[in-house]
């Protein structure tokens, strides 16, 4: 079975609420352990910098959210667990991408729109207080993940864009230099837990209606307090639809202890009893992990030790690989035997369709990548031609031409046959 890589960025502001908790902490330590996949989680704290110029405060945040995705179980010897500054080879190849990246095309991105925008409408500059690092934003991301050859990225709606432009720009890389980058796909769950905050809109820090994940105890049992419910006294019977309170509840309960919690509204519980189980429930499940976190804060030379590893695991594979790349560009020892043969076989080799005919009479095709090897075998056809129409289609990467038609090969993924073809389509 081939492995599939996921990749999560972090950033590294901000204190974990329970919407992020539920939301994404929670689904993503648990994704962690599925089988079959290799997971990178990483600190990126390059990108926070845009963003913050206080030192102490970055150095503060990165502290305390690697702290939290430990609490929560995040197991650093399973999962590749590293600090974005601690893999030089990600700026290396950050300006790898930026060289075959249009500038066209980051002027497009949403974050440099939204920027301008607003410039625009202030009527100020269009460039007003946008760095360059803003600007580069999406490169230094297409970085991070090119770097590990992720297949899938868990990200929200909002980021969709930037995975996009990932994917362009290690096509025009591998179109220059040969196939040496993955093409990475978004992985975008809508089905993740909105939570209601405190005034039950979706729990959001601009809402100032958060839960704060790793409050002391005390505190939490304060915000919860301040969740609004209706004026229902005690022993009328009370609505579970529509309560922030309730819907809160079944993010934390098992099946079984939301339908008890279920009967306790409509047996006319009080709202302060209500509140009292639900601050029960979210604490049993938190108070271990609190520990654990506060444990971690107050020993940062261990969290340092834990990232320094999980670095040098991560650079592991980035420094081979950038040196990989580095050759593939040109950058090289130049003692070393002329290469002019070797890239004319990189920019010529390219996938490839045979086409063939069966015993049973069918017109069949197969498609090979640039070293021969077997990615997929087509369904039979009729004619040659029928065959024919079929490859012209997947040569211009048609949406959905493949539907139904190919079968992949033992031990190739989905990935593989798309970033052949979509290298085929550039080519
Ligand atoms: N831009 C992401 C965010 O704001 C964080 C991030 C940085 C990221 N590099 C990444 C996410 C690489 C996924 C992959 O949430």
């Amino acid at each position: 079975m081939s492995i599939t890589r996921f990749l999560t960025g972090i950033t590294t502001t901000g204190t974990p609420h329970l919407g992020n908790y539920v939301g994404a902490l929670r689904p993503a330590v648990q994704a962690s352990r599925r089988p079959g996949t290799e997971n990178f989680y990483f600190l990126a704290d390059y990108h926070a910098l845009i963003k913050c110029d206080e030192p102490a405060r970055m150095q503060r945040s990165t502290l305390e959210i690697a702290a939290c995705w430990l609490a929560i179980g995040l197991d650093p010897d399973q999962v590749f667990f590293y600090r974005q500054s601690d893999i030089p080879e990600i700026p290396e190849l950050t300006w790898l991408l930026t060289c075959v990246t249009g500038k066209g095309v980051l002027n497009r991105a949403h974050a440099y729109k939204a920027s301008v925008d607003k410039n625009h409408a202030a009527g100020a500059e269009t460039d007003a207080d946008v760095t360059a690092g803003l600007f580069m934003y999406p490169v230094l991301m297409a970085a991070d993940i090119l770097m590990f050859k992720a297949h899938k990225i868990p990200v929200g709606r909002d980021q969709v864009q930037h995975i996009e432009m990932a994917r362009d720009m290690a096509s025009s890389f591998n179109h220059l230099y040969g196939e040496h980058l993955v093409l990475p796909e978004a992985a975008v769950d809508d089905s993740v837990a909105l939570l209601p905050g405190t005034d039950g809109r979706k729990m959001s820090k601009s809402y100032d209606n958060v839960i704060a994940l790793f409050a002391p105890r005390e505190v939490m049992r304060k915000q919860i307090a301040g969740i609004v419910t209706d004026s229902r006294a005690p022993g009328e019977p009370k609505e579970t639809q529509g309560s922030a309170l309730f819907q809160i509840y079944e993010a934390f309960a098992s099946k079984d202890e939301t339908e008890a919690f279920r009967k306790a509204f409509e047996a006319g519980i009080s709202w302060a009893d209500a509140k009292q189980q639900l601050f029960e429930r979210i604490d049993h499940e938190i108070a271990p992990m609190r520990e654990k976190y506060d444990a971690l804060v107050g020993n940062p030379a261990q969290l340092e030790q834990i990232l320094k590893a999980g670095a040098e695991r991560a650079r592991s594979r980035a420094t081979p690989f950038m040196n990989e790349l580095r050759e593939a560009v040109g950058l090289r020892n130049l003692a070393s035997t002329p290469a002019a043969k070797k890239d004319k076989a990189a920019k010529s080799a390219l996938p490839s369709f045979k086409q063939y005919r069966e015993a049973d009479g069918r017109h069949y095709f197969k498609l090979v990548d640039a070293s021969g090897r077997l990615l997929a075998q087509s369904t039979g056809f009729d004619s040659p031609q029928d065959a024919g129409r079929v490859i012209g289609q997947l040569k211009r990467n048609e949406a959905g031409a493949a539907q139904g038609q190919l079968s992949l090969a033992d031990g190739v993924s989905q990935n593989d046959v798309d970033t052949a073809l979509a290298t085929l389509a550039a080519s």
